[in-house]
């Protein structure tokens, strides 16, 4: 097996339900998941099929009913509550749709929120944070507040945000919903040049079949599950040429 092909995460007969009694429902069901180190892994499938409720699960902000889950070589399902939120802390960043960004800190303060909650130095944290929005192209907005910036230059922050403490992993939720073509395009770009070249995991949930030709994998979900595992671009060319 070669490094490329290290598990990432594994997600085996996950099950999640809401409610209580006749309002109960059933979101995920028996489902499997995985994702390798190194690679773009698509989920896709209609809205309310299960996505955002399958990744919070992974990056353990909720908790499964049942089934096995592997991040990153930890078995999350059997740690305390306590050594998730390290967990995440420590290796996974997030990317939304809505860029999530803190509005009364400048863009070089936002960046270093995840530092800082490891307990770097402010100092040292401001220079790393610094040093990545250098990467993503926007080290020039460091000292401005991010409602001054456009979508496609809050969602770069974003990015620079999830990726500042080189987390292993990271998560993406309809990370270009909010963009126009072109940024969503810059976006995209940019999370495959760090799954690439840093050998991280980057899934990312989408909607948008313009993005669909980032991915070097795909998961498709529907009612709980997923069902198919496009295993190639190809493949998903082949499959998907209608939408592209
Ligand atoms: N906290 C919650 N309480 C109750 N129902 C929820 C909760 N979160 C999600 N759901 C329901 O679970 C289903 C799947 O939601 P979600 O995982 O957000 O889907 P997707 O991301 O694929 O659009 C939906 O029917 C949604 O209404
Ligand atoms: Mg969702």
């Amino acid at each position: 097996m070669t490094a490329s092909h290290s598990s990432a995460i594994s997600v085996r007969a996950l099950d999640k339900s809401f409610g209580e009694g006749d309002a109960r429902i059933h979101v995920l069901k028996q489902t499997a998941f995985e994702a390798r180190q190194g690679e773009m892994m698509f989920l896709v499938g209609p809205s309310g099929c299960g996505k955002t409720t399958l990744l919070s699960i992974v990056a353990g902000t909720l908790q499964g009913d049942g089934g096995d889950i592997e991040v990153l070589g930890h078995p999350l399902s059997r740690l305390s509550r306590a050594a998730v939120t390290a967990f995440r802390a420590q290796h996974i960043g997030f990317i939304f749709q809505q860029f999530n960004l803190i509005s009364t800190l400048t863009v070089a303060d936002n960046v270093s929120v995840p530092l800082l909650i490891q307990g770097v130095p402010a100092r040292e944290a401001l220079r790393r944070a610094e040093e990545t929005l250098e990467r993503v192209g926007i080290r020039e907005k460091a000292g401005q507040l991010p409602g001054r910036l456009s979508g496609g230059q809050q969602q770069r922050v974003a990015i620079a945000r999830a990726l500042v403490h080189r987390p292993p992993l990271i998560i993406c939720d309809e990370p270009t919903a909010s963009l126009d073509r072109e940024n969503g395009l810059k976006v995209m770009t940019l999370l495959r040049d760090v799954a690439r070249d840093a050998h991280r995991c980057v899934v990312v949930v989408t909607h948008d079949p313009r993005t669909y030709p980032f991915a070097d994998r795909m998961s498709e979900m529907e009612d709980g599950r997923v069902f198919r595992v496009l295993q190639s671009p190809e493949e998903i060319r082949r499959q998907h040429t209608e939408t592209l």
